[in-house]
């Protein structure tokens, strides 16, 4: 299959979250199981301190506002030669410190910023004679590629027969944006209506995504379930349960190349279920780089975007309890500002037991999944989630919220099967902090029995979440969006 693929982030490229890692591992597994795969993506200054070199390839006229804009083209390629990389180069937009806003804040042209993407892609990757059968955009970013396909390139003969998936990867990121922007997309005014892109008197982007693909998919097979319901739905629950019959759930891989204690060059020592000495080693040298003592006690990771998706209040509320026992919890994170100061000032309080890092930090988040005993991650909602299956691989026993993405892969610990359990983790299900605290206090339980714990770790450690599983579960979305009656 000839597919063309279209995100705003991928690894090593660009990266604020786990949308990067799927967008940077799925197109190489897909070439790897002999598809034709293109990647799109905008062109960020910060693309050039990494190691992806890129070349200026053409320029592209895109229909701007009433007249035309010229942007630059520029390709290279991914996963060692076996994907193409199309990047949208637009300086006044992309070349920027942030990817979608600095600060805290979001830019307040990203309507601007996204529309000009999607419609250079829908420019720059006709290849004559050979229509994609396969447009594959990722959330809202790239949502409008998908209706302009429908729309716009409907009668084009370099899109002729070219099906669309669109993949949800957050539904509480929907891009809304004023009315006042409608005309920057170039769409028609026919197609802002309530069935459309209209959404309470906004523009809607996702939306976009949502009624104008064949297909669609999210990232878990119980977040599919949940986004038809107002409690996950964000709103759009109605939409998508007129399209129930087109949603699937597909549980995201993880890449085994980055994430493997056998091999993570950014690891002090490198270790494996059958020798774990290794994270030992890993521990203390955790231990000694965030400044806590260097001793044996149990240790609790937290590597997060710091937003209220992922439960963070929950865990500002339970620490000072937690921090009560005999533990210690090393926290990266970076976001929310009030969330910021109010780890900081529990680190300031604590620091003996809480070291926080407020950054982003690749290296150090492979350190923590190392280093530390249990992963906490107690998110509210999670369309898939991505470190607590980095967790697993990394023998860290993740403690989770019983949704989504993480009741999918987690199987939780009960106290009254022992033998022949297949637990990997522990889950709780009300988002509420005592309820939260109490399944910390019987992770902690369980951590003194040597051999339980001895389990939970290997057992975690021998899962298979390989992104190959998932990328045939792709392959037979995209089959089944040529194959589906438009
Ligand atoms: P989400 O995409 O919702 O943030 P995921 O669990 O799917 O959640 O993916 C998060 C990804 O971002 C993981 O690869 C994680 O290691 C990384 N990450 C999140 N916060 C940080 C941080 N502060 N520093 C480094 N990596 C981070
Ligand atoms: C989103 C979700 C996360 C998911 C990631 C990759 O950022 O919040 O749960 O793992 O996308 O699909």
């Amino acid at each position: 299959m000839n597919i063309l693929m279209l995100a705003s982030e991928a690894v090593p490229l660009a990266k604020t979250g786990g949308l990067a890692d799927v967008v940077g591992a799925l197109p190489v597994e897909l070439a790897r199981l002999g598809h034709d795969v293109r990647l799109a993506l905008p062109r960020y200054a910060g693309i050039e301190s990494t190691s992806v070199k890129l070349t200026q390839a053409s320029k592209v006229q895109i229909p701007w506002r009433g007249d035309r804009l010229e942007v630059g083209v520029e390709t290279g390629t991914l996963g060692g030669g076996a994907v193409p990389l199309i990047c949208i180069r637009y300086d006044p937009f992309f070349a920027r410190q942030g990817i979608y806003g600095e600060g805290g804040r979001d830019y307040p042209d990203n309507l601007d910023r996204f529309v000009l993407f999607c419609r250079a892609v829908m420019e720059a990757c006709k290849q004559p004679g050979r229509p994609p059968d396969i447009l594959h955009a990722h959330d809202w970013q790239a949502a409008l590629a998908v209706a302009y396909l429908k729309t716009l390139y409907r009668n084009d003969p370099a899109w002729a027969g070219t099906r669309a998936l669109f993949t949800i990867h957050n539904i509480g990121y929907q891009g809304h944006f004023p009315v006042s922007t409608y005309d920057t997309t170039g769409l028609p005014w026919s197609e802002y209506t309530p069935e459309r892109l209209e959404y309470y008197g906004q523009v809607n982007l996702l939306k976009g995504g949502l009624v104008y693909a064949d297909l669609l998919n999210t990232v878990s097979p119980t977040y599919a379930r949940e986004i038809q319901t107002a409690e996950f739905g964000y709103g759009l629950e109605g939409v998508l349960q007129t399209r129930k019959d087109r949603l699937f759930g597909v549980t995201n891989g993880i890449d085994y190349n980055v994430w493997n204690p056998a091999t993570d060059p950014h690891l002090p020592v490198r270790y494996s279920a059958g020798d774990l000495s290794g994270k030992r080693e890993c521990k203390r040298a955790l231990q000694a780089e965030m400044k806590l003592p260097v001793r044996d006690v149990p240790l609790v990771g937290l590597v997060s975007r710091l937003a209220f998706q992922k439960g963070i209040d929950l865990i500002v509320d339970i620490l000072p309890k937690l921090l009560g026992l005999d533990v210690q919890v090393v926290a990266l994170g970076s976001g929310d500002p009030s969330y910021q100061t109010l780890l900081a000032g529990l680190s300031a309080r604590y620091p003996d037991k809480l070291a926080v890092r407020l950054a982003f930090d690749e290296p150090l988040a492979h350190r923590i999944e190392a280093g530390a005993d249990l992963f906490l991650m107690p998110s509210r909602y999670e369309p898939c989630g991505l470190n607590q299956l980095y967790s697993l691989r990394y023998g860290t026993v993740p403690v989770v919220r019983k949704t989504g993405g993480l009741a999918d892969t987690v199987v939780p610990y009960a106290p009254d099967v022992r033998s022949g359990s297949a637990a990997t983790g522990f889950s709780f299900e009300k988002p509420e902090p005592e309820v939260l605290l109490s399944t910390m206090f019987l992770a902690l339980r369980v951590y003194r029995d040597k051999d339980e714990w001895a389990g939970l770790m290997q057992r975690g450690m021998q899962q298979d979440f390989s992104w190959q599983r998932s990328a045939k579960q792709y392959v037979d979305l995209y089959e089944r969006a040529l194959a589906v009656e438009v």
